[in-house]
Parts: C-alpha cells; structure tokens; sequence
C-alpha cells in the first residue's frame, strides 16, 4: 500500500509519518517510510538544491528538479518496495507539485499532471491524509520551534519557506481543491487536534480500507 502525507510546511506531518510506521508495523506488515524531495544519493543532492536560501530557481527549474528527484525516488526505492509487499509512508508526492508549483508558483496544470505522472512512474497513492491548517497557524508553529521572532522572511528558512504567507495560502487553497478532484483517496484532517487525535482519525481509515481489501 502506498500512503502519502501532505500539508503546509509545519503542519505536523512527521510525526504522523513516525507514529502511523508504528502502528502498521504492530499489525505485523512490513514499512518503509520516505520523504520528498530526497530519498537516494542524488536525490537527496537535488534536496540541497532546492532549499538551499541562497540559490535563486525559475519556477520551471523548480519544477523540474522536484521532478528529478521524485524520477529518482520512485524508480530506485518505491517501485521495488511495493513489489516486495512493502508498506510506502510518503512525507509528500506529487500532490505537493500540484499544491506548491501548480497552484503556488502558478504553473500550468495540464503539464504539470504530465510532468508528475512521468515522475512518479505511473504510480499514484492509495491513500492521502492532508493535515490542513492555516498559513498563519503553520508559520506560528514554525517559528516557535526555531525560537525566532514571527516575521515572514528570515535567513533561519529554506527557499521554500521563505515564499511569503500570500504563496502559502495559494498551496492550501490548491490543496483544498486536489482534496476535492479526487475524494476517494484523499482524506483531509484538521492539523490543530492532538497528534493523538489525528493519529487515531487515520488508523481509522485504514482499518475501513483494510476491511475492503
Ligand atoms: P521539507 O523540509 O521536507 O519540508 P516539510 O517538513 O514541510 O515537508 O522541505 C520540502 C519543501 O519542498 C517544502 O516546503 C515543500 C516543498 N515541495 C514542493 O514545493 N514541491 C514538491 O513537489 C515537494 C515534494 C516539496
């Protein structure tokens, strides 16, 4: 089964990721657990790229290096996984492209679906959980971690967040409308509850996907 994670910077994934490994690996199956962009030696080089605060990026070399480093991913680590009967846990695939490129940087959607189905190699997830919270509440979270002062721009933030709270209020938005594009795979979970809380939401869900298959 393939399990990905989505949401704006800070709105809890990783633990969700950790606590959900847990839970599946009590139940006996087998998982591995993954996050984008990263994930293999050149990946995780195109990682460096692309958060990397100095360096400057089109929107399109953008794109095409999250590409690069999903190419990469999904071909050397997914694909053989799901073939051996190994659970994925993705933190982020290519819902993330469409959220953050598509609806946040503003490219095309159509190539975007296009560059993402080539990326991924076909593959596509059996389950999303989008932990939604607003830009405002993520950044709060951000910033009180790393003990800094809120402001929206900062040396202490990768590339990425250093977008502005505009951008990221484009990737929720996008985020609402992939969850409404596709309501059989994608399950959106309020990010403010406990981790517990929504920890027990998604063990639900999988429980009821189980019970199907
Ligand atoms: P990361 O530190 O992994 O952030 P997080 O903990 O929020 O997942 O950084 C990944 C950043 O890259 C994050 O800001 C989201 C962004 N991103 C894209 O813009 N497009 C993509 O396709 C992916 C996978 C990530």
């Amino acid at each position: 089964m393939l399990i990905t994670f989505e949401g704006i910077d800070g709105a809890g994934k990783s633990t969700q990721v950790t606590k959900l490994k847990r839970h599946l690996e009590e139940l006996g199956r087998e998982v591995m657990t993954l996050r984008e962009p990263g994930g293999t030696p050149v990946a995780e080089q195109i990682r460096e790229l692309l958060l990397e605060s100095r360096n400057d990026i089109t929107p399109v070399g953008e794109l095409l290096l999250f590409a690069a480093s999903r190419a990469e991913l999904a071909q050397r680590v997914i694909l053989p996984a799901l073939e051996s009967g190994t659970d994925v846990i993705l933190d982020r695939f290519f819902d993330s492209t469409t959220a953050y490129q598509g609806y946040g940087r503003g490219l095309d959607l159509d190539m975007l679906a296009e560059i993402n189905r080539i990326a991924s190699c076909g593959l596509s997830p059996d389950v999303t959980f989008f932990l939604d919270l607003t830009p405002e509440d993520a950044l709060m979270r951000k910033f009180s971690e790393k003990s800094l002062p809120l402001a929206f721009e900062s040396e202490e933030l990768d590339r990425m967040e250093n977008s502005g709270l505009d951008f990221y209020r484009r990737v929720r938005s996008g985020y609402h409308a992939i969850g409404a594009e596709n309501p059989d795979r994608f399950v959106t979970l309020d990010a403010l509850l406990s981790p517990a809380e929504i920890h027990r939401e998604i063990v639900a869900k999988l429980d009821a996907l189980f019970a199907k298959s």
